[in-house]
């Protein structure tokens, strides 16, 4: 009896150990968590997010070699050119974020293409005066000058520790040996086989002889981008703007009926911008100023949802999805007269970013009533006057962090490849307003502020973001998808802050989108029906559609770094050490 008594209360006692050892281990080692949940990418020190394993092992193994965020970023970007080609590029264009630890200092570089000088306000408008889309989109009028070579090398000069060639080694190995094409690259330049058939260079490059696209574990090799790739190493990016491949850039053009001239390479240069800032529920915002109008809309949005209890009315109820749609709806109708290139006429960020114009904005917004965008117009400010983009993100052992989008615009940009040089080029020219009212590809609207005019930036929508908490980086997110890049960011945010969701659950959940015109609710399969039914009653025309967006993100908490690549697109890849 005193023995049995004794076994079964040891048993009890070691059941107790058991249970209390796995909830510490549950609820204090991030890397042993076993809630029902998804489940973040998780280290200790240093992480990369990008759309592509490439180039998020290459950016690891330079942090693993002691480099610092931005030369990974640079490494990164160099490597998603070749591995990535229908979104990394050379021949586009794109903003980073960066967040120097040491001087406690965020800030911004700019590398958005520009207008060549030669470009008109009314280059895309036909006999009739209509916008052209064949012509902005699909021709080599829609290409800007590319400022990718120029941002990239900007920022490794400036904040980087490594060499122009350490950086685009993994590039160069890449584009000369070639390496195994996956599921999704196959894919996708079956998708596009078509509109590449104008560029013999592309088709030379992305197919077989014969036009046979590259099945999934055949080796695609890229010889004339492996060419370029080691000119800038061994000339640095002179040899882009001012050498042996702007040459080729000239003479294209010039043989094609192109504008962009050496002219307009020798004159690109990538800036250095402040950031826009902002406020949200005790944590810093800080996101890519005009001539993206991604960060300014972040941050008016946040304003305004800030006055709402968001998490109390619960995430992706009707009553949160509504007040998300009018705020989206404000904020897209005053992009649509309000942004545009700051180099050429004065942007109000202060004013679409301060608390008080959200307050003015949220007094209109009814918890219970939908207001159609017919009675929404932008803004009476008192002023002086989307398919294929990637974003990546980067955190080092330092504590640096880089937040970069970057884009050819559309899937494969332009379709049109110079020849000798491997690069594709952008047709980002269908970013700036062919005329005011006419969509441009990702159904937005524009006025005077992105016209076309020589040497101009064309607005954006790209938000490399990085949010702040306690002085030190907690988010680094940004995604593609043009117009609704804002919205997704936005919603990335939220999604943290207020539904207290780690990275995974916050990538992973349903998203919806909303810009003003056209006047449609859009959301993501998987939106509760009720939820959907609720928002059908009120009045919205609810959309059920294609995937919004693609996140990469890392967060940091405590000790460890958080990290998700986005599955709407799976060949992403997160990792750390
Ligand atoms: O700069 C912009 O806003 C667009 N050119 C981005 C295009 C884009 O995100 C397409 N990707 N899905």
């Amino acid at each position: 009896m005193p023995i049995s008594l004794t076994l079964s209360s040891l048993k009890f006692l070691l059941l107790i150990i058991l249970i209390s050892i796995s909830q510490t281990f549950g609820q204090e080692d991030p890397l042993y968590r076993r809630e029902a949940r998804f489940h973040p990418v998780v280290a200790r020190s240093a992480m990369v997010a990008t759309e592509n394993k490439y180039a998020t092992q290459a950016g690891l193994q330079i942090l693993k070699e002691g480099g610092n965020a931005v030369d990974a970023a640079v490494t990164i970007g160099f490597t998603l050119a070749v591995a990535y080609p229908r979104a990394g590029n050379l021949g586009g264009g794109g903003f980073m974020l960066i967040y120097l630890a040491d001087s406690h200092q965020v800030l911004s570089i700019d590398y958005r293409e520009k207008a060549p000088v030669d470009a008109s306000r009314d280059m895309f408008l036909d006999e009739e005066g209509k916008a052209d889309k064949e012509k902005s989109r699909h021709s080599i009028l829609s290409a800007g000058i590319p400022g990718t070579v120029a941002g990239l090398t900007l920022a490794l000069e400036k904040y980087g520790t490594i060499s122009l060639k350490r950086a685009l080694q993994p590039a160069i190995e890449l584009a000369s040996r070639g390496f195994p094409v996956d599921l999704e690259l196959s894919k996708s330049l079956t998708q596009v086989k078509g509109r590449m058939e104008s560029s013999q260079a592309s088709m030379d490059i992305f197919y077989k002889k014969g036009g046979e696209t590259y099945s999934e574990g055949e080796t695609l090799i890229q010889k004339d981008l492996a060419w370029s790739l080691k000119q800038i190493a061994d000339n640095g990016p002179g040899s882009f703007y001012n050498g042996a491949i702007a040459k080729k850039i000239d003479s294209f053009m010039k043989q094609n009926g192109g504008l962009i001239t050496s002219h307009d390479l020798k004159s690109y240069k990538a800036v250095t911008r402040k950031p826009v800032q902002g406020e949200y529920r005790g944590y810093k915002i800080y996101s890519m100023p005009p001539p993206s109008s991604g960060g300014v809309h972040v941050i008016q949005m946040l304003n305004i949802l800030e006055q709402f209890p968001l998490s109390s009315f619960g995430h992706n109820t009707a009553k949160t999805i509504h007040i998300l749609a009018e705020a989206m709806k404000y904020a897209y109708a005053d992009r649509s007269k309000h942004l545009g290139d700051p180099d050429f006429s004065p942007i109000p960020v202060s004013e679409l970013t301060s608390k008080k114009y959200a307050k003015f904005i949220k007094d209109k917004i009814d918890t219970e009533k939908i207001t159609p965008s017919r009675d929404i117009s932008p803004g009476n400010l008192n002023l002086q006057e989307g398919n294929n983009t990637t974003h990546f993100s980067v955190m080092d052992r330092y504590g640096n962090a880089v937040s970069n989008t970057y884009t050819l615009n559309f899937s494969y940009g332009s379709k049109i490849t110079v020849p000798g040089t491997g690069i594709l080029l952008n047709n980002e020219m269908d970013d700036f307003s062919a005329k005011p009212g006419s969509p441009n590809a990702y159904g937005l609207v524009g006025g005077k502020l992105n016209a076309i005019a020589p040497e101009k930036r064309m607005l954006s929508s790209m938000s490399p973001t990085i949010v702040m908490k306690d002085g030190r980086p907690f988010l680094i997110t940004g995604s593609p998808g043009g117009g609704r890049i804002i919205t997704t960011v936005l919603q990335i945010i939220i999604n943290v802050i207020d539904f207290d969701m780690n990275i995974s659950e916050a990538t992973n959940a349903v998203r919806v989108h909303h810009q003003w015109l056209p006047d449609e609710l859009k959301a993501e399969k998987g939106l509760n029906e009720d939820t959907v039914n609720i928002l059908r009653e009120m009045g919205y025309r609810v959309v059920i559609g294609n995937t919004i967006g693609v996140a990469e993100s890392i967060m940091q908490k405590e000790k460890y770094l958080y990290g998700a690549s986005d599955p709407r697109r799976p060949g992403g890849l997160t990792a750390g050490y």
